[in-house]
């Protein structure tokens, strides 16, 4: 009995004495770059909380030009100035854009596109997950619209000023979950059969191929690209499954945290040398295996043109 309740009380506080470490050693990966960016100009998208906020204020605080792009105005505003306190750059600007809209994304892209003369770093980091069926204000299904549509759509839209600031990156932030991932074309709206976990890991694999598909077609031309999984991540990601939401809760202890979780997002978009790479998944600042389904080459090309038709795009 006495042992019993020794173990009671002393195993979740030896857990509890012992979780930073353990959090230390499973969240391997920093980026170690040293990299400056004054002068340069960068947007991160769903940049007001998570992964995508602690990667803002990291290319702030590098002298970067920062854009903020978030669909919550109120909450990018009080990030913006928030990164700015801290960092003492004055240049990070909250912009509008939700995903889940082409018309916003257009809106956004023609503001940028006139403001800027530049862009260097491109980071497509929003993303929902395992949200109950529902379509964008396009008709698409949320995962597949705002995940991969939406940053298919919005990197389209800020090619050419990406080429003409070469060297530039575009780093898409996918995930492992992307293993359990297929892309369905009879059913890439989820009319036919739906589930919200899968449908994420659809719109993960299509973030990898997209990496892949953009990065051929990118040859030569100076701006690479990168897919990216930031580890399993303390985040509002969760905010769509109580179950998910109590696993994180349970978990806490052990997984990354928001500013640990953006470092391969860092490393793709900072370390130098990295243009031999394009095109390639990243995990804990290494190339990472991606699944078979991940490295054919055929559906990377056929979700391209089928992305382009989607949303009224020339197909080259
Ligand atoms: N957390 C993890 O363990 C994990 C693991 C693997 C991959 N990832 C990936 O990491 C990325 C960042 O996720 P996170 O963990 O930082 O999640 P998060 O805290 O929920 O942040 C997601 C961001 O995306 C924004 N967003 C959602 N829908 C949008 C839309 N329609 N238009 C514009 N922005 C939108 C959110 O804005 P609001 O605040 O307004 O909702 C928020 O800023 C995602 O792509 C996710 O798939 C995360």
């Amino acid at each position: 009995m006495v042992v019993l309740l020794l173990l009671l009380f002393l195993l979740p506080f030896l857990l509890y004495v012992t979780a930073p470490q353990i959090r230390k050693m499973l969240s391997s990966g920093v980026c170690t770059s040293t990299v400056q960016l004054p002068g340069k100009v960068a947007v991160v998208t769903g940049a007001n909380t998570g992964i995508g906020k602690e990667t803002a204020k990291e290319l702030a605080q590098r002298g970067a030009r920062v854009y903020l792009a978030c669909r919550d105005m109120q909450k990018g505003e009080l990030v913006a100035r928030e990164i700015q306190d801290m960092t003492g750059n004055q240049e990070v600007l909250a912009r509008k854009l939700d995903l889940s809209d082409t018309k916003s994304i257009r809106a956004f892209a023609k503001d940028f596109l006139a403001q800027e003369k530049h862009l260097h770093i491109l980071i497509n980091n929003a993303g929902v997950m395992m949200c109950p069926y529902s379509k964008t204000a396009d008709g698409f299904e949320m995962h597949m619209g705002v995940n991969h549509l939406g940053h298919f759509l919005l990197t389209h839209l800020l090619l050419e000023k990406l080429k003409e600031s070469a060297p530039s990156r575009v780093v898409n932030v996918s995930s492992l979950a992307h293993h359990l991932g297929r892309i369905h074309f009879h059913n890439l709206q989820g009319e036919k059969f739906y589930n919200s976990g899968l449908a994420y890991c659809h719109s993960k694999l299509a973030n990898i191929l997209f990496t892949q598909e953009l990065a051929r077609r990118l040859k030569g031309s100076g701006v690479t690209t990168y897919s990216v999984h930031p580890g399993t991540v303390k985040s509002e990601l969760v905010r769509h499954s109580s179950f998910m939401r109590s696993m994180w809760w349970l978990f806490s202890f052990f997984i990354k945290t928001p500013q640990q979780g953006a470092q391969t997002s860092l490393y793709c978009a900072l370390t130098e040398g990295l243009e031999i790479l394009s095109g390639n998944h990243f995990s804990d600042c290494h190339v990472a295996w991606v699944s078979a389904q991940a490295r054919n080459e055929t559906i990377a090309r056929r979700l391209w043109d089928v992305s382009c038709d989607l949303l009224g795009l020339p197909m080259d």
